[in-house]
């Protein structure tokens, strides 16, 4: 059935609800521990939501990264994987896939995103280059760095309010990218990076409006332009919902013309095709050629780049249905469900909806934790003790220490609730949203964070905490007396 689409639904009630556009064929069982539990849980992980063990989560909301449902068509495509170190058929599949999606002739295969980042980086920043983005991505700032390069976010003043409705909050401001590049000079200049539904603020869209004067800008100074496509497919489907140019046109147009305006293609495929891996892909030989050797180097042969023959057939089926806007929708969908209801209800949340997850502003919900407490890893972890559900801190916790040792503290204090693409049920849903309607009404109860063992970088993964008061064990006796047994 081709062109289904969720916008074509329409409830006769009224109701926006996000209907699910596939059917259930291989289940996984979930297991809800009780509250105590919960919190001894969270203890022994350092109240450091990555340090959680599955078997103690209920609903995985870390991330979309790997966790994204496969498609029955993806599955049955790694039966017909073609095991070769070189020439491997498999990887001439994904190729033309690429073609046909991106639009781009050389491919070059990684084993996951921030691979990818390593050789871009490597190839194209030189000592002192600066490279002007929309946001920063965590594992792309530290790479960029660790290469010589600084990063400029030249993000809208729109980019970081949290309520807006703003559509294209993901957009570049061209007239600080023009005055970067005069203040600069164009030789200083790596590239311009543009990533789409912007990860760290709320997976907020750019539009091809904005992409387009990027270009011209690109092209005046003959500076390239680099696209993270890791949130490509989402980002598309928001063209399509709210640029009005691009209303009748269709997802692959949409793709095609994103990628059309971009020198190079970097992407994590545990993201955009549902599977694991990665890619860097391009028109330009030359490009190519400068990054060849370092893939044989760091990843694998041409054919694989540290990817199992398997994957890379699952990737060239999830990059085809990246086109499908039943695929792309459903996550936004559900995000724009939740993001809804906690908005109707003044709970502080990232408007307009975006993609990947529910973006709850920490800063917003827990105004009296101060910001060296770290709101966003607070609400994380208070949010799994009362729920069993796991989300992720992108706030002060995912930034660094400057020269003098101080917390660079983040432009904004979020708590990420994933929504993998067709993993959750609107139940579910509804369950994450009560519970944080209840801890809504007890947020006084909810105090602080502090470093316990913090490693230099990236300690956001590997970090241990402590609540800097025994306000976890409040949390705990209130939610003991609301729900009594329940869990
Ligand atoms: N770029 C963007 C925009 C990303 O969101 C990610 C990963 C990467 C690059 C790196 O890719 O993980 O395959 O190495 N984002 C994940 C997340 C980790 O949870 O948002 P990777």
């Amino acid at each position: 059935m081709e062109n289904l689409q969720n916008s074509q639904v329409k409830f006769y009630s009224g109701e926006n609800v996000p209907l699910e556009l596939h059917k259930v064929r291989m289940v996984q069982k979930l297991f809800l521990k009780p509250v105590d539990e919960r919190l001894e849980a969270m203890k022994t992980a350092g109240f450091n939501t990555f340090q959680l063990s599955t078997k103690d989560v209920f609903l995985d909301m870390l991330t979309d990264s790997g966790t994204n449902a496969m498609s029955d068509n993806q599955v049955s495509s790694m039966l017909q994987a073609d095991d070769a170190y070189a020439g491997s058929q498999s990887f001439y599949r994904m190729e033309a896939a690429i073609q046909e999606v991106f639009g781009t002739k050389y491919v070059l295969p990684v084993h996951q995103g921030r691979a990818a980042e390593n050789i871009v980086s490597q190839a194209f920043i030189k000592k002192g280059d600066v490279i002007p983005m929309n946001y920063h991505f965590t594992t792309t700032k530290a790479h960029m760095e660790l290469n010589g390069g600084t990063i400029f976010e030249i993000f809208t003043d729109e980019a970081l309010k949290i309520k807006s409705n703003v559509p294209f909050k993901g957009n570049i401001d061209i007239n600080k990218l023009k005055d970067l590049i005069k203040k600069y000079g164009a030789e200083k200049v790596s590239f311009i990076r543009l990533e789409a539904s912007t990860n760290l603020i709320g997976g907020q869209p750019f539009s091809i409006e904005n992409m387009r004067e990027v270009r011209k800008v690109a092209d005046e100074h003959k500076i390239m332009l680099v696209l993270d496509a890791s949130l490509i497919g989402e980002n598309a489907y928001f063209i399509k919902q709210r640029e009005p140019e691009f209303k009748n046109a269709s997802i692959k147009d949409i793709l095609l013309t994103m990628c059309g305006l971009s020198d190079l293609i970097y992407f994590s495929s545990r993201k955009v095709s549902s599977t694991r891996g990665g890619g860097i892909c391009t028109n330009n030989k030359d490009l190519f050629l400068k990054m060849r050797d370092l893939v044989v180097l760091y990843e694998g042969f041409m054919t694989y780049g540290g990817m199992s023959v398997r994957e890379i057939e699952a990737m060239a089926v999830g990059l085809l249905e990246t086109t499908d806007e039943t695929v792309i929708s459903q996550s936004p969908s559900f995000i724009a469900y939740l993001v809804n209801e906690l908005d109707k209800m003044g709970i502080p949340v990232v408007t307009p909806a975006g993609a990947l997850g529910c973006h709850i502003d920490a800063g917003g919900f827990l105004p009296h934790v101060p910001q060296k407490e770290y709101p966003a890893g607070a609400l994380a972890t208070a949010f799994y003790i009362i729920s069993g559900c796991r989300g992720m801190e992108r706030g002060t916790i995912s930034s660094v220490r400057d020269a003098e040792g101080n917390d660079v503290l983040a432009d904004v204090e979020l708590l990420r609730l994933a929504f993998p693409r067709r993993v959750f049920t609107l139940s579910q849903t509804k369950f994450v949203l009560d519970r944080l309607t209840w801890l809504y009404k007890n947020r006084d109860l909810v105090g602080g964070l502090k470093f316990v063992e913090e490693p230099a970088v990236l300690r956001f993964f590997m970090g241990r905490l402590d609540a800097t008061t025994d306000w976890p064990q409040k949390l705990v006796a209130k939610f003991k007396q609301d729900f009594g047994n329940s869990l």
